[in-house]
Protein backbone atom coordinates (compact mmCIF):
# COMPACT_ATOMS: atom_id res chain seq x y z
CA UNK A 1 0.00 0.00 0.00
CA UNK A 2 1.33 3.68 -0.83
CA UNK A 3 0.93 5.18 2.12
CA UNK A 4 1.78 9.58 2.61
CA UNK A 5 4.00 11.26 2.78
CA UNK A 6 3.78 13.05 6.17
CA UNK A 7 3.42 9.65 7.94
CA UNK A 8 6.93 9.21 9.85
CA UNK A 9 8.85 6.17 9.33
CA UNK A 10 7.86 4.50 13.00
CA UNK A 11 4.09 5.38 12.45
CA UNK A 12 4.36 3.61 9.06
CA UNK A 13 4.67 0.32 10.18
CA UNK A 14 1.97 0.59 12.86
CA UNK A 15 -1.74 -0.39 12.19
CA UNK A 16 -4.80 1.57 13.01
CA UNK A 17 -6.35 0.29 15.90
CA UNK A 18 -10.07 -0.20 14.93
CA UNK A 19 -13.04 -2.58 14.75
CA UNK A 20 -13.76 -3.55 18.39
CA UNK A 21 -17.05 -3.57 19.28
CA UNK A 22 -17.98 -1.26 22.63
CA UNK A 23 -21.65 -1.43 24.28
CA UNK A 24 -22.18 2.00 22.23
CA UNK A 25 -21.23 0.76 18.75
CA UNK A 26 -23.19 -2.62 19.41
CA UNK A 27 -26.46 -0.32 20.11
CA UNK A 28 -25.88 1.67 17.41
CA UNK A 29 -25.96 -1.56 15.40
CA UNK A 30 -28.48 -2.58 16.71
CA UNK A 31 -28.62 -6.31 14.98
CA UNK A 32 -28.20 -8.17 18.60
CA UNK A 33 -30.31 -7.48 21.39
CA UNK A 34 -28.71 -7.96 24.79
CA UNK A 35 -24.91 -8.66 24.02
CA UNK A 36 -22.88 -10.19 26.18
CA UNK A 37 -19.53 -8.29 26.33
CA UNK A 38 -17.00 -10.13 27.64
CA UNK A 39 -13.99 -8.97 25.68
CA UNK A 40 -12.77 -6.04 27.36
CA UNK A 41 -12.21 -6.93 31.09
CA UNK A 42 -14.82 -4.27 32.01
CA UNK A 43 -16.86 -4.30 34.87
CA UNK A 44 -20.24 -5.50 34.20
CA UNK A 45 -22.03 -3.39 36.81
CA UNK A 46 -22.76 0.32 36.49
CA UNK A 47 -20.65 2.55 38.16
CA UNK A 48 -21.79 3.17 42.02
CA UNK A 49 -24.71 5.42 42.37
CA UNK A 50 -22.52 8.20 44.42
CA UNK A 51 -20.42 8.20 40.82
CA UNK A 52 -23.57 8.69 38.87
CA UNK A 53 -24.81 11.55 41.83
CA UNK A 54 -21.68 13.33 41.55
CA UNK A 55 -21.08 13.07 37.34
CA UNK A 56 -24.81 14.48 37.16
CA UNK A 57 -24.30 17.47 39.65
CA UNK A 58 -20.53 18.31 37.66
CA UNK A 59 -22.21 18.67 34.62
CA UNK A 60 -23.33 21.58 35.14
CA UNK A 61 -19.60 23.45 35.36
CA UNK A 62 -18.33 21.45 31.85
CA UNK A 63 -17.98 25.20 30.63
CA UNK A 64 -14.33 25.65 32.49
CA UNK A 65 -11.06 22.73 31.72
CA UNK A 66 -10.46 20.55 34.28
CA UNK A 67 -7.00 20.68 36.90
CA UNK A 68 -4.42 19.47 34.79
CA UNK A 69 -2.98 17.67 37.93
CA UNK A 70 -6.02 17.53 40.31
CA UNK A 71 -4.79 17.36 43.32
CA UNK A 72 -7.87 16.24 45.23
CA UNK A 73 -7.95 13.10 43.50
CA UNK A 74 -3.91 12.94 43.87
CA UNK A 75 -4.58 13.23 47.23
CA UNK A 76 -7.00 10.37 47.88
CA UNK A 77 -4.64 8.31 46.11
CA UNK A 78 -1.62 8.93 48.21
CA UNK A 79 -4.12 8.00 51.45
CA UNK A 80 -4.56 4.83 49.63
CA UNK A 81 -1.21 4.10 48.70
CA UNK A 82 1.17 6.19 50.66
CA UNK A 83 2.85 7.95 47.53
CA UNK A 84 3.15 11.50 47.92
CA UNK A 85 0.74 13.53 45.56
CA UNK A 86 3.48 15.24 43.62
CA UNK A 87 4.51 11.52 42.37
CA UNK A 88 1.37 10.59 41.13
CA UNK A 89 0.34 11.44 37.69
CA UNK A 90 -3.11 11.17 36.23
CA UNK A 91 -3.99 9.87 32.87
CA UNK A 92 -6.80 9.20 30.57
CA UNK A 93 -6.35 5.66 31.34
CA UNK A 94 -3.38 4.09 32.52
CA UNK A 95 -3.17 2.97 29.03
CA UNK A 96 -2.52 7.44 28.61
CA UNK A 97 0.28 6.78 30.95
CA UNK A 98 1.87 3.62 29.84
CA UNK A 99 2.13 5.43 26.00
CA UNK A 100 3.94 8.47 27.91
CA UNK A 101 6.43 6.51 29.02
CA UNK A 102 7.32 5.42 25.80
CA UNK A 103 7.31 9.16 24.70
CA UNK A 104 8.77 10.73 27.51
CA UNK A 105 11.91 7.47 27.11
CA UNK A 106 12.52 6.56 24.44
CA UNK A 107 14.01 7.12 20.58
CA UNK A 108 15.48 5.58 17.97
CA UNK A 109 18.55 3.45 18.63
CA UNK A 110 16.76 2.84 22.10
CA UNK A 111 14.92 -0.81 23.25
CA UNK A 112 11.95 -1.15 25.71
CA UNK A 113 12.18 -5.09 27.20
CA UNK A 114 8.42 -6.05 27.57
CA UNK A 115 6.45 -9.46 28.36
CA UNK A 116 4.61 -11.15 25.72
CA UNK A 117 1.64 -11.71 25.21
CA UNK A 118 0.62 -8.56 27.50
CA UNK A 119 -0.65 -5.31 26.91
CA UNK A 120 -0.37 -3.86 23.94
CA UNK A 121 0.53 -0.33 24.87
CA UNK A 122 4.30 -1.45 25.93
CA UNK A 123 5.53 -2.27 22.03
CA UNK A 124 3.23 0.06 20.28
CA UNK A 125 4.25 3.16 22.33
CA UNK A 126 8.18 1.90 21.74
CA UNK A 127 7.75 1.56 18.01
CA UNK A 128 5.82 4.77 17.66
CA UNK A 129 8.94 6.51 18.89
CA UNK A 130 10.75 4.77 16.53
CA UNK A 131 12.79 2.47 19.46
CA UNK A 132 12.54 -1.28 19.36
CA UNK A 133 9.79 -3.37 21.59
CA UNK A 134 12.14 -6.44 22.60
CA UNK A 135 9.28 -9.23 23.53
CA UNK A 136 10.11 -11.55 25.95
CA UNK A 137 7.54 -14.53 25.92
CA UNK A 138 6.23 -15.16 28.95
CA UNK A 139 6.45 -18.72 31.17
CA UNK A 140 4.07 -21.72 30.85
CA UNK A 141 1.46 -20.54 33.56
CA UNK A 142 0.92 -17.37 31.69
CA UNK A 143 3.65 -15.17 34.15
CA UNK A 144 6.14 -12.57 32.80
CA UNK A 145 9.48 -14.46 32.51
CA UNK A 146 11.22 -12.31 34.49
CA UNK A 147 14.70 -14.01 33.98
CA UNK A 148 14.11 -13.93 30.27
CA UNK A 149 13.17 -9.99 31.05
CA UNK A 150 16.18 -9.00 33.21
CA UNK A 151 18.78 -11.31 30.23
CA UNK A 152 17.04 -8.81 27.44
CA UNK A 153 18.46 -5.71 28.85
CA UNK A 154 21.44 -4.53 27.27
CA UNK A 155 23.28 -1.12 26.93
CA UNK A 156 20.37 0.37 24.69
CA UNK A 157 17.69 -0.29 26.99
CA UNK A 158 15.78 2.25 28.90
CA UNK A 159 12.74 1.15 29.92
CA UNK A 160 11.53 -2.09 31.22
CA UNK A 161 7.87 -3.10 31.59
CA UNK A 162 6.24 -5.97 33.50
CA UNK A 163 2.35 -6.78 33.83
CA UNK A 164 0.98 -8.45 37.31
CA UNK A 165 -1.54 -9.69 36.86
CA UNK A 166 -0.74 -10.03 33.60
CA UNK A 167 -3.18 -9.51 30.72
CA UNK A 168 -4.30 -11.95 29.02
CA UNK A 169 -3.02 -14.55 30.82
CA UNK A 170 -4.01 -13.19 34.67
CA UNK A 171 -1.17 -14.68 36.17
CA UNK A 172 0.82 -12.66 38.80
CA UNK A 173 3.99 -11.97 39.83
CA UNK A 174 4.95 -13.87 42.84
CA UNK A 175 6.91 -11.51 45.56
CA UNK A 176 9.81 -12.60 45.05
CA UNK A 177 9.86 -12.74 41.13
CA UNK A 178 9.07 -8.81 41.32
CA UNK A 179 12.16 -8.13 44.41
CA UNK A 180 14.49 -10.00 41.35
CA UNK A 181 13.44 -6.85 38.63
CA UNK A 182 13.51 -4.21 41.49
CA UNK A 183 16.74 -5.10 42.16
CA UNK A 184 18.22 -6.76 38.80
CA UNK A 185 16.83 -3.74 35.99
CA UNK A 186 20.08 -1.21 35.80
CA UNK A 187 19.42 1.94 38.48
CA UNK A 188 19.49 3.97 34.73
CA UNK A 189 16.75 1.91 33.42
CA UNK A 190 13.15 2.88 34.07
CA UNK A 191 11.25 0.17 35.44
CA UNK A 192 7.28 -0.05 34.85
CA UNK A 193 4.88 -2.50 36.43
CA UNK A 194 1.38 -2.40 34.73
CA UNK A 195 -0.92 -3.12 37.83
CA UNK A 196 -4.35 -2.40 36.24
CA UNK A 197 -5.88 -5.70 38.06
CA UNK A 198 -4.47 -4.61 41.27
CA UNK A 199 -7.20 -4.81 43.47
CA UNK A 200 -8.59 -7.98 41.97
CA UNK A 201 -5.17 -9.81 43.54
CA UNK A 202 -5.43 -7.91 46.70
CA UNK A 203 -8.73 -8.86 47.26
CA UNK A 204 -7.05 -12.58 46.88
CA UNK A 205 -4.27 -11.66 49.46
CA UNK A 206 -2.17 -10.08 46.74
CA UNK A 207 0.70 -7.79 47.84
CA UNK A 208 1.22 -5.75 44.94
CA UNK A 209 4.16 -4.29 43.92
CA UNK A 210 4.84 -1.26 45.54
CA UNK A 211 6.72 -2.85 48.31
CA UNK A 212 9.14 -4.07 46.68
CA UNK A 213 9.25 -0.79 44.21
CA UNK A 214 10.13 1.08 47.18
CA UNK A 215 13.05 -0.61 47.89
CA UNK A 216 14.36 -0.08 44.36
CA UNK A 217 17.40 2.16 44.22
CA UNK A 218 16.55 3.19 40.04
CA UNK A 219 13.84 5.26 38.72
CA UNK A 220 10.19 3.20 39.01
CA UNK A 221 6.78 3.25 37.81
CA UNK A 222 3.47 1.75 38.72
CA UNK A 223 0.75 2.16 37.29
CA UNK A 224 -3.24 1.37 37.86
CA UNK A 225 -7.13 2.19 36.70
CA UNK A 226 -10.04 2.44 38.08
CA UNK A 227 -11.91 1.09 34.68
CA UNK A 228 -11.72 -2.53 36.47
CA UNK A 229 -12.32 -2.52 39.80
CA UNK A 230 -13.76 0.91 40.69
CA UNK A 231 -16.23 0.06 37.49
CA UNK A 232 -15.89 3.96 35.42
CA UNK A 233 -13.87 2.35 32.14
CA UNK A 234 -15.55 4.91 29.72
CA UNK A 235 -14.81 8.30 32.32
CA UNK A 236 -11.00 7.03 31.64
CA UNK A 237 -9.10 7.53 34.70
CA UNK A 238 -5.80 5.67 35.34
CA UNK A 239 -2.71 6.68 37.20
CA UNK A 240 0.79 6.61 37.55
CA UNK A 241 2.64 6.35 40.91
CA UNK A 242 6.23 6.92 40.71
CA UNK A 243 9.44 6.06 42.49
CA UNK A 244 10.56 9.85 42.90
CA UNK A 245 8.86 13.27 41.38
CA UNK A 246 11.98 13.05 38.55
CA UNK A 247 9.69 10.37 36.72
CA UNK A 248 6.24 11.93 37.37
CA UNK A 249 7.79 15.68 36.03
CA UNK A 250 9.46 13.40 33.02
CA UNK A 251 5.73 12.20 32.25
CA UNK A 252 3.78 15.55 33.02
CA UNK A 253 6.53 16.80 30.12
CA UNK A 254 4.70 14.94 27.36
CA UNK A 255 1.21 14.83 28.59
CA UNK A 256 -1.44 16.91 27.03
CA UNK A 257 -2.22 19.99 29.62
CA UNK A 258 -5.68 18.77 29.72
CA UNK A 259 -5.65 15.45 29.41
CA UNK A 260 -8.29 14.89 31.95
CA UNK A 261 -11.85 15.54 31.40
CA UNK A 262 -13.33 17.35 34.55
CA UNK A 263 -16.54 14.84 34.57
CA UNK A 264 -13.52 11.80 34.88
CA UNK A 265 -12.19 13.31 37.75
CA UNK A 266 -15.50 14.05 39.44
CA UNK A 267 -16.20 10.31 38.93
CA UNK A 268 -12.83 8.90 40.17
CA UNK A 269 -13.44 11.14 43.52
CA UNK A 270 -16.70 9.54 43.85
CA UNK A 271 -15.41 5.89 42.99
CA UNK A 272 -12.90 5.91 45.20
CA UNK A 273 -14.62 7.31 48.06
CA UNK A 274 -17.26 4.22 47.89
CA UNK A 275 -14.82 1.48 48.28
CA UNK A 276 -17.92 -0.79 49.69
CA UNK A 277 -19.06 -0.93 46.00
CA UNK A 278 -15.84 -1.20 44.65
CA UNK A 279 -15.34 -4.36 46.86
CA UNK A 280 -18.56 -5.86 46.46
CA UNK A 281 -17.39 -5.73 42.25
CA UNK A 282 -14.55 -7.52 42.97
CA UNK A 283 -15.77 -10.14 45.08
CA UNK A 284 -18.14 -10.79 42.63
CA UNK A 285 -15.63 -10.94 39.67
CA UNK A 286 -13.47 -13.43 41.91
CA UNK A 287 -16.01 -15.45 43.05
CA UNK A 288 -17.63 -15.79 39.48
CA UNK A 289 -13.60 -16.67 37.97
CA UNK A 290 -13.73 -19.28 40.43
CA UNK A 291 -16.76 -20.82 39.00
CA UNK A 292 -16.14 -20.45 35.66
CA UNK A 293 -12.67 -22.17 36.21
CA UNK A 294 -13.92 -25.29 37.25
CA UNK A 295 -16.52 -25.03 34.82
CA UNK A 296 -14.49 -24.87 31.27
CA UNK A 297 -11.72 -27.28 32.88
CA UNK A 298 -14.93 -29.77 33.50
CA UNK A 299 -15.73 -29.13 29.68
CA UNK A 300 -12.00 -30.22 29.28
CA UNK A 301 -9.85 -27.24 28.84
CA UNK A 302 -6.60 -26.02 30.88
CA UNK A 303 -6.99 -23.07 32.05
CA UNK A 304 -4.61 -20.41 33.17
CA UNK A 305 -4.16 -19.32 37.18
CA UNK A 306 -5.74 -15.97 36.88
CA UNK A 307 -5.71 -13.35 39.79
CA UNK A 308 -7.82 -10.80 37.72
CA UNK A 309 -11.62 -10.29 36.59
CA UNK A 310 -10.97 -12.58 33.50
CA UNK A 311 -9.91 -16.39 32.46
CA UNK A 312 -8.12 -17.48 29.68
CA UNK A 313 -7.53 -21.06 28.40
CA UNK A 314 -5.98 -23.10 25.94
CA UNK A 315 -8.70 -24.34 23.10
CA UNK A 316 -5.94 -26.52 21.27
CA UNK A 317 -7.17 -25.15 17.74
CA UNK A 318 -7.44 -22.12 16.24
CA UNK A 319 -9.75 -19.98 18.29
CA UNK A 320 -10.83 -17.23 15.88
CA UNK A 321 -13.55 -19.48 13.95
CA UNK A 322 -15.10 -20.32 17.71
CA UNK A 323 -14.88 -16.36 18.46
CA UNK A 324 -17.07 -15.53 15.23
CA UNK A 325 -19.24 -18.22 15.95
CA UNK A 326 -19.85 -17.00 19.53
CA UNK A 327 -20.45 -13.03 18.10
CA UNK A 328 -22.82 -14.16 15.70
CA UNK A 329 -24.40 -15.36 18.86
CA UNK A 330 -24.17 -12.02 20.37
CA UNK A 331 -21.39 -12.71 22.63
CA UNK A 332 -18.44 -11.10 22.68
CA UNK A 333 -14.94 -13.10 24.15
CA UNK A 334 -11.01 -12.22 22.81
CA UNK A 335 -8.61 -14.47 21.29
CA UNK A 336 -5.45 -13.55 22.07
CA UNK A 337 -4.23 -13.21 18.59
CA UNK A 338 -0.75 -13.35 19.73
CA UNK A 339 1.86 -15.49 17.38
CA UNK A 340 2.31 -18.89 18.90
CA UNK A 341 -0.92 -18.31 21.20
CA UNK A 342 -3.42 -18.78 18.16
CA UNK A 343 -5.38 -21.31 20.37
CA UNK A 344 -6.23 -19.38 23.53
CA UNK A 345 -9.23 -17.11 24.44
CA UNK A 346 -9.40 -14.85 27.12
CA UNK A 347 -13.35 -14.58 28.90
CA UNK A 348 -13.83 -11.25 30.77
CA UNK A 349 -15.60 -12.25 33.63
CA UNK A 350 -19.93 -10.73 32.60
CA UNK A 351 -22.57 -10.96 34.79
CA UNK A 352 -23.49 -14.57 35.70
CA UNK A 353 -26.38 -15.14 33.88
CA UNK A 354 -23.90 -13.71 31.11
CA UNK A 355 -21.25 -16.58 31.63
CA UNK A 356 -23.31 -19.15 31.72
CA UNK A 357 -24.38 -17.99 27.85
CA UNK A 358 -20.83 -17.70 27.48
CA UNK A 359 -19.78 -21.31 28.27
CA UNK A 360 -23.24 -22.11 26.38
CA UNK A 361 -22.30 -20.51 23.08
CA UNK A 362 -19.17 -21.68 23.25
CA UNK A 363 -20.60 -25.45 23.61
CA UNK A 364 -22.30 -24.73 20.26
CA UNK A 365 -19.65 -22.61 18.55
CA UNK A 366 -17.17 -25.48 19.41
CA UNK A 367 -19.44 -28.09 18.09
CA UNK A 368 -20.79 -26.68 15.13
CA UNK A 369 -16.92 -25.39 14.09
CA UNK A 370 -15.82 -29.20 14.58
CA UNK A 371 -19.12 -30.30 12.45
CA UNK A 372 -17.75 -28.09 9.73
C1 LIG B 1 -2.81 -4.75 31.59
C2 LIG B 1 -3.56 -3.52 31.25
N1 LIG B 1 -2.95 -2.35 31.40
C3 LIG B 1 -3.58 -1.19 31.12
C4 LIG B 1 -4.86 -1.19 30.66
C5 LIG B 1 -5.48 0.12 30.29
O1 LIG B 1 -6.63 0.42 31.02
P1 LIG B 1 -7.20 1.88 31.10
O2 LIG B 1 -6.58 2.69 30.01
O3 LIG B 1 -8.65 1.72 30.93
O4 LIG B 1 -6.79 2.40 32.45
C6 LIG B 1 -5.55 -2.40 30.46
C7 LIG B 1 -6.92 -2.43 29.92
O5 LIG B 1 -7.47 -3.41 29.52
C8 LIG B 1 -4.87 -3.60 30.77
O6 LIG B 1 -5.44 -4.79 30.59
Amino acid sequence: MNLPRFLSLPVRALSAFGGVHTATSLERDGSISKPALLHLNECPYPPSPRVVEAVSRAVATANRYGDPRPDGLARLITERTGIPPENIVIGNGSDEILGLVSQMALQAGDNAVMPTPSFPRYRLGARAMGAEARLVRNLEDGRNDVLGLLQAIDANTKVVFACTPNNPSGAPLPQAEIRALVQGVPDDVLLVIDEAYYEFDAAQGGLGALPELRGRHGPWLSTRTLSKAYAIAGMRIGYGLAGSAEVADGLVRVKLNFNLSCLAVVAAEAALSDEAYAQGCIAKAVAERERMDILIEEMGYRTLPSRANFVSFDYRASAAPVISHMSAQGVFIREWRDPGYESFIRISMGLPQENDRALAAFARAVQDVDVA
